[in-house]
């Protein structure tokens, strides 16, 4: 047998034939190379001693491959934290900050407290690139349109400000959340207690959903289009795929599903409009009515025709809404009952849970919710559960260069340029173990009393506290973009796991994982992009539910 001697016996058109791959091969690794003594370079400045006060240097380029796309694909990843996590096993926190190429954009990512509240605390830095792709990726709005929306955005800090945020107008909405959900599990008690098993997540983001739907948007919406809950939560772990321009192939089931959303919420628009007599109902009107619901919702609805928005826009803009409703509270409160039952967990936690509830509960049964808001051990289990369980990013872009200094010494400063953008990701200060160390637990954790502490003026008590997580812990973004639904959020969370609570005990069956198969491990996160705000459960619970024994 002949062994070829050397390339010499290789035919010529095959070397013409592997030429380019050598050629596209060479090229990837010669900007692999460059990407990584770049960055060696950048890392050796940021740790060469103090230097000169003032030291300005930029964010260090984390090595890629790819050009343009540069380190897309692997950010991209749908296991939440699972870039970051593989970040931070070689590359220093201490670097307060880092560079990522995302389809040809410089993107800084920043993490440390002083930087991330910096970024907050500036009034000028704002979002609003973002914005104009989500109207123009997610929701595919003519430019146009999107025009119109980002000429009026001020009304929608109005509209909060008169509807959302005033203490009056959270315990109106939380007050129809709890009639709606109510009735909602006074028909479960008599049907679901009959089942052998259910999922849990599956029964109570479904019952959450009715009531907070209804409470916004009014009792039609449900009737008329009662899959919204399904299409929602699959809308809601798919849609980053349009901002982040995944290829249309991979998006065909997103698009449908968006397309239909938003044909349904306008055919429903406009039936609600005919129906009201062409107009919503004033919102210093009623509280609520069935139609158009909230004060929000009808404010919200007169707005899109001052504002000129089509009845495709407004459609958007009210999915929009249900996002902001519904996309965090409802896996909050999941993640907060699986913990309070997991008979993994702390085998008193759910005693003392329940003792703090009976607590709060009003002689005719309903529960007193000032009260139960401010509960130290239910408070600490919230802001636990968003602690782990939610992942934002924070997004400005610059239109300026801006120097700031990387902690409180004041010695080091980094730049980033004007057109760049920046994220400051929740999920790196909310996981980082540095940042919840010289606690008992690690910060991958549960640990329902992380937010506790002795309270000073009730010795042998305990009260709620964040202090000291400043730029740390944002679950709600900060600044000037936080989430304005913040307020009704805890309450609509914790009245809901009272609520839940009050009425039923739950038979632990086990756990099954996201294709239903059975496991032994607690639930875990499923697959969510990057940015996805609360995470959704990845998996479900199964339980039998039994109407609770009442103890008094
Ligand atoms: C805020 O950001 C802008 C760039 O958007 C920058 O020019 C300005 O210096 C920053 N202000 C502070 C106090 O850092
Ligand atoms: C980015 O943000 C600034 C405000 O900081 C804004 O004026 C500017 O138009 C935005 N857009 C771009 C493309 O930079």
């Amino acid at each position: 047998m002949e062994v070829p001697a050397s390339f010499a016996s290789v035919p010529r058109s095959a070397l013409y034939a592997i030429a380019p791959f050598v050629l596209v091969a060479l090229i990837l690794s010669f900007i692999r190379a460059y990407t990584t003594w770049n960055y060696y370079r950048r890392m050796r400045q940021i740790t060469s001693g103090p230097g000169k006060p003032g030291k300005t240097i930029p964010p260090p380029q984390i090595p890629y491959t790819l050009p343009y796309l540069g380190n897309a694909l692997s950010f991209l990843n749908t296991t939440p934290g699972a870039y970051w996590h593989k970040l931070f096993s070689w590359h220093p926190r201490s670097s307060g900050a880092c560079t990522l190429l995302l389809g040809g954009k410089k993107t800084h990512i920043v993490f440390t407290p002083h930087i991330v509240q910096a970024i907050f605390k500036n009034k000028t830095m704002k979002r609003d690139v973002f914005e104009h792709e989500l109207f123009q990726k997610v929701f595919s709005l003519p430019e146009e349109q999107i025009a119109n929306a980002e000429a009026g955005k001020h009304h929608e800090h109005e509209m909060n400000a008169a509807y959302l945020t005033k203490f009056d107008r959270v315990n109106e909405l939380t007050e129809t959340f709890t009639r709606v959900l109510d009735e909602v599990l006074a028909k479960d008690a008599e049907e679901i207690v009959k089942k052998d098993s259910i999922g849990l997540y599956d029964w109570l983001r479904d019952r959450m959903f009715t009531a907070s739907t209804t409470a916004l948007l009014g009792e039609e919406i449900l009737k008329m289009y009662p899959e919204y809950c399904e299409d929602f939560f699959k809308f809601d772990q798919e849609f980053l795929g349009f901002f982040f321009d995944l290829p249309n192939i991979m998006m065909r089931d997103a698009i449908a599903r968006r397309d239909r959303i938003l044909k349904k919420l306008q055919a429903w628009g406009k039936a609600m409009q005919e129906r009201s007599g062409g107009s919503p109902i004033d919102p210093e009107g009623p509280a609520w009515e069935p139609l158009f619901g909230s004060r929000l919702n009808r404010a919200r609805q007169l707005d899109y025709k001052k504002r000129n928005l089509n009845a495709r826009s407004g459609a958007a803009f009210d999915l929009g809404m249900t996002f902001g409703l519904s996309s965090n509270a409802i896996p909050a409160t999941n993640w907060m009952l699986l913990h309070i039952i997991n008979p993994k967990g702390d085998p008193t936690l759910y005693k003392r849970v329940m003792a703090d509830i009976l607590k709060v509960q009003n002689p005719d049964g309903s529960i007193h919710t000032p009260t139960l808001i401010a509960l130290p051990l239910l408070q600490s289990i919230w802001t636990e559960t968003l602690r782990l369980y939610t992942d934002v990013l924070v997004t400005r872009n610059l239109s300026e260069d801006v120097k700031l200094p990387l902690d409180e010494d004041g010695k080091t400063f980094i730049e980033m340029k004007k057109g760049d953008n920046v994220f400051a990701p929740s999920y790196i200060g909310h996981h980082d173990p540095a940042a919840w160390s010289g606690q008992k637990n690690p910060s991958e954790e549960f640990w329902a009393e992380r937010f506790l502490a002795p309270d000073p003026a009730n010795p042998g008590q305990e009260m709620f506290s964040i202090t000291g997580t400043n730029g740390k812990f944002y679950p709600f973004g900060g600044g000037r973009t936080i989430c304005p639904g913040r307020v009704f959020a805890k309450q609509e969370a914790l009245g809901a796991l009272a609520m839940v609570l009050l009425r039923f005990e739950f038979e632990f069956l086990g756990f099954v994982d996201k294709s239903g198969k059975a496991t032994d491990n607690f639930v875990k996160p499923g697959s969510n992009f990057p940015g996805s705000g609360a995470l959704m459960p990845g998996g479900d619970m199964k339980v039998k539910v039994l109407r609770r024994q009442r103890l008094n």
